[in-house]
């Protein structure tokens, strides 16, 4: 039997922390109804103690979206604990992710805090998070930055009190994929009881290096659970973008060797479906989601997938949730490209000197146009004005 990697969305937390990506809660609960439809193995639908708001958010999912595991937020003390049991309540089942700062700057500058203090507030807060659930998740926030000895000294610390998840940010994206992986593998190494938990891997985007670092992480060093968003939302340059990660590791099984529990023809959907809420536009060159992802522009492209798609395509654009690929007829496209969208139009031309002829009226008109519609394409072959 292959082994399972998790995907564990944070569209609804860290996706949320993206400046301008604030959402309703009942667009917070339309966009997790999507993601139970999507398949992801854990959705964390917020931050409960953060504000009422985000509470009653998370409760709400808790209540009605069932085929994943619900998770919240919660720094490491008694009241954000607290509050992130009482809203993840009514699921059936659910997850407390819980984290504080590891690293010497983060522990200095912003918690004020020892070393010491530290290791015993995150064993405290996991014990605490114990009472309520066994799926406990602890990050060492800006793990990537932290002392290495004793970042294990706190994961092994953590484990001990029953944490299942260990999940080490690269909060401020500063990894790269071999380094990131290596202390994965590291860590995984050296904690006497890391058996007893699932490595995770949370990754930002500052260096565009975030579903690098993260498959690295899997396949060199043992990670089994990413954490991820869709579109790549989240704080800063955002997280790991889910349908790339997703993505790869299906088209490219015969490398990660790892199965995704994830229904991948749901993710156009999940994707229009979160830019339409938070106004955030995908790009049009994007991974796997991106308006010309599967479209073809060139005349040596589109000969050759008309031909046979896997010339130029290595995803089917329908596993994602397109309704097919797409050929887009301009200056660079060829006769092949051309023959054929006139044939789906239903215009027949009859022999080689009239088809050549429309062809040359098309490449004329697609010198002075970035692109040339149906419309214009039947006028041109029919000989009759366009409108
Ligand atoms: O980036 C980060 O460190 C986080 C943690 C709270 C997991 O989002
Ligand atoms: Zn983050």
């Amino acid at each position: 039997m292959t082994e399972k990697l998790i995907i564990f969305d944070t569209t609804l937390r860290d996706g949320e922390q993206s400046p301008g990506a604030s959402m309703t809660k009942e667009e917070k609960l339309r966009i997790a109804r999507q993601l139970e439809r999507l398949r992801v193995d854990v959705i964390e639908a917020g931050f409960a103690a953060s504000s009422d708001g985000d509470f009653d958010a998370v409760r709400a999912i808790a209540s009605e979206v069932k085929d994943s595991v619900i998770c919240s937020l919660a720094r490491a003390n008694e009241r954000d604990i607290s509050r992130a049991a009482e809203a993840l309540r009514p699921a059936s089942r659910f997850r407390i992710h819980t984290f504080i700062a590891t690293s010497a700057l983060h522990m200095e500058k912003k918690l004020r805090m020892s070393a010491d203090q530290v290791y015993e507030q995150a064993r405290r807060a996991v014990r605490q998070a114990r009472q309520f659930t066994d799926d406990v998740e602890f990050s060492p926030e800006d793990a990537s930055r932290s002392d290495m000895d004793f970042l294990c000294r706190v994961l092994e610390g953590v484990i001990d009190e029953g944490a299942t998840t260990i999940n080490v940010p690269d909060t401020v994206g500063y990894a790269v994929p071999e380094g990131y992986a290596a202390l994965i593998r590291e860590l995984r190494e050296r904690i006497p009881n890391s058996h007893r938990a699932v490595f995770s891997v949370h990754c930002h985007d500052d260096l565009g290096l975030a579903v690098a670092n993260s498959l690295t992480a899997v396949k060199s060093g043992g990670a089994r659970q990413i954490e991820c968003a869709i579109n790549g939302l989240g704080e800063r340059a955002g997280n790991t973008a889910l349908e790339e990660v997703v993505m790869a590791l299906k088209t490219r099984r015969d490398h990660f060797g790892l199965d995704v529990r994830v229904d991948t023809t749901q993710i156009l959907a999940t994707s229009q479906l979160v830019s339409e809420i938070t106004g955030f536009a995908v790009q049009p060159n994007k991974a796997v989601v991106g308006a010309n992802a599967f479209a073809h522009a060139s005349g040596i492209h589109q000969d050759g997938v008309l031909k046979a798609r896997d010339t130029y395509e290595i995803m089917r654009a329908e596993d994602v949730g397109w309704s097919a690929n797409r050929i887009v007829l301009g200056k660079l496209s060829g006769r092949t490209a051309f023959r054929q969208r006139l044939h789906e139009l239903g215009v027949t031309i009859d022999g080689d000197a009239q088809l050549n002829a429309a062809f040359m009226r098309f490449k004329a008109l697609a010198d002075q146009e970035a692109t040339v519609s149906d419309n214009e394409l039947v006028a041109l072959a029919r000989r009759t004005p366009s409108r």
